[in-house]
């Protein structure tokens, strides 16, 4: 039998351990793409290439060598994700996009929803002192409201506001050290993504100190794409779209 050719779009845990899995599934061959964002990524099993394709044509160029796209980049990854619908619609190389489940407000939580990055710093208008959990894009966003900002990425921010700290570090974060991180600073609102998955700690966290959360809502998945929301629904796709036999 020839071996079934599937590119995971990466940048996510759950792309590196759908990889890691691809990679012992009989007859499929693997390839995991990175933006090339991150200095030190943690890489998958299989083959791995790095850089953008050079838009939609070029990941459509690519399509050409790939039996199956697998999409499961970061929630907010809009653009890749556009590309990747409209590579797949332009090459009829099928796409599943694998979109881990967003947070739900529970609780004792005081959340407010925002549609983008723009809405939330006018939202914290009037804070004084705001940890900044949206990593390293859209902290420009925020450069004109006066308060304090703890602001937290993996690579730095091109830009950061006058009055900040810096804390370079990796997720996912325990609780206990996301909660003396809220009380050392004395913190008194959160600005995070709907990024779902492991590093919710930040939200807990707030809850239990009574801090209020900006949460900046994820962009939408294009019309018309199929969406599943993990790592065992994706291997189903490529298991039903590769002919390969579940295990
Ligand atoms: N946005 C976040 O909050 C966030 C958080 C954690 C991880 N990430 C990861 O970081 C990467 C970049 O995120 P972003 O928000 O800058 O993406 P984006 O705005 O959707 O994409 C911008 C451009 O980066 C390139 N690109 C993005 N993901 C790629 C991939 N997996 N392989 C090859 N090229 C890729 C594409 O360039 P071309 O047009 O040249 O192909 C794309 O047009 C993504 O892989 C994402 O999974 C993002």
């Amino acid at each position: 039998m020839t071996a079934r050719r599937v590119l995971v779009l990466g940048g996510t845990a759950e792309a590196r351990e759908l990889a890691d899995a691809l990679a012992a599934e009989p007859g499929v061959v693997v390839t995991t793409s990175l933006a090339g964002r991150t200095r030190d990524p943690r890489l998958p099993a299989g083959a791995v290439r790095t850089g953008g394709f050079g838009g939609v044509d070029g990941l459509a160029a690519a399509c050409a060598h790939v039996d199956l796209l697998v999409d499961a980049t970061h929630p907010f990854a809009a653009r890749m994700t556009s590309h990747a619908a409209a590579a797949s619609a332009r090459t009829g190389t099928p796409l599943v996009v694998l979109r881990r489940p967003g947070w739900v407000e529970g609780p004792g939580d005081d959340w407010r929803r925002v549609p983008t990055t723009g809405a939330a710093a006018a939202a914290v208008v009037g804070s004084r002192r705001v940890f900044l959990a949206i990593g390293r894009q859209g902290v420009g966003a925020f450069l004109d409201v006066d308060a304090w900002f703890l602001v937290r990425a993996i690579e730095p921010p091109d830009v950061l506001p006058a009055r900040s700290e810096l804390v370079l570090a990796r997720g996912p974060f325990a609780l206990d050290d996301e909660r003396a991180l809220l009380r050392r600073h004395r913190i008194d609102v959160v600005v995070a993504k709907d990024s779902g998955g492991a590093t919710e700690a930040k939200l807990v966290a707030a809850r239990e100190l009574g801090v209020p959360v900006v949460l900046v809502d994820r962009p939408p998945v294009p019309d018309g794409v199929r969406v599943v929301d993990g790592v065992v629904g994706a291997l189903g796709v490529v298991r039903e779209q590769c002919g390969t036999p579940s295990g």
